[in-house]
């Protein structure tokens, strides 16, 4: 991803398919505030966890295009609450200036893996009625899974979630899993919480050579969509959708996983309109 300076901070550059992600998070986050805000008993607050500056440059039109943090603060109804994550102190900054006066506008500069399990979740409990849009968008294997199980077992999220296959095939998911640095494999440990992502990737049998296969990219995503449901307990977890560079290559899936059946149907559909427009 090229980056775009505008005084001190560097705007990301963002391709199509980063637009499409926007678009379907903003459609979904508008029905689910729609959906949480005629029941009165529920508190509903949206938490982005790789927040971003809140705008970046289009690749396509040149234009400065509304990142996602800023689609949600303009959703209708709104949602109660906003917690935002970045890394970045400048980032955060921007963020800081385009929120102003707002007072349900929570910043945090810092590791999402750490501030969302101190700060953030213990405000979504179930049990207090309160319910969370989290998007989870790192650009590579930055996410912990301890972030991800701890989000299915609240009962109380749905999520977002971007699956960075091309990080993990450059890093980890090597043809030759024999010549993968220390540090590829502690992240995709990391990112898949153990390393039963190796029985999943490579075949059982070995080849002529002795070796054995790397899986497509499909069979890790299908392996990932599985363990989402049976080890972090979403009870929904939808198809993710495939979202690629200019030369058609798959940079990550967009995953979307929930408590609830009408939410994952919701997103099924979001997901099927841009399926037809290329992402298959
Ligand atoms: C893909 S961009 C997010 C784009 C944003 N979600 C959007 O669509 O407008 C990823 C962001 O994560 C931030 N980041 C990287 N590692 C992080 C971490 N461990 N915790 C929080 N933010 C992080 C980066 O500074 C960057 O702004």
């Amino acid at each position: 991803m090229k980056k775009g300076r505008q005084a001190s901070v560097q705007f990301d550059e963002i391709g199509y398919w980063s637009e499409v992600k926007l678009d379907i998070v903003k459609e979904y986050a508008t029905a689910y505030s729609t959906i949480l805000s005629a029941q009165k008993n529920l508190y509903h607050v949206y938490v982005d966890a790789f927040a971003g500056a809140g705008v970046h440059i289009s690749k396509i039109s040149r234009q400065p295009v509304a990142g996602s943090p800023l689609n949600a603060l303009v959703i209708t109804p709104p949602f109660r609450e906003f917690h935002l994550v970045d890394l970045d102190s400048e980032k955060i900054d921007v963020l800081k200036q385009i929120v102003g006066q707002r007072t349900n506008v929570y910043l945090y500069t810092g590791d999402c893996n750490k501030v969302l399990l101190k700060d953030i979740f213990p405000k979504i409990k179930y049990e207090g009625y309160r319910r969370g849009l989290c998007l989870l968008d790192p650009y590579g294997l930055h996410l912990n899974w301890e972030v991800i199980a701890t989000a299915g077992q609240m009962k109380s999220i749905d999520m977002f979630l971007n699956f960075p296959i091309m990080d993990m095939n450059r890093n980890a998911l090597w043809k030759n899993p024999d010549k993968v640095s220390e540090l590829g494999v502690k992240r995709m440990n990391a990112f898949w919480g153990d390393d039963s992502w190796r029985n999943i990737a490579y075949t059982a049998e070995r080849n002529l050579f002795g070796l054995q296969e790397k899986e497509d990219n499909e069979v890790i995503v299908n392996g990932f969509q599985k363990r989402l449901k049976e080890v972090a307990g979403f009870k929904h977890v939808a198809r993710p959708i495939p979202m690629r560079n200019k030369t058609g290559a798959e940079v990550y899936y967009l995953f979307f996983a929930s408590q609830k059946a009408v939410a994952s149907d919701i997103v099924k559909d979001i997901f099927d309109k841009y399926r037809t427009r290329g992402a298959r």
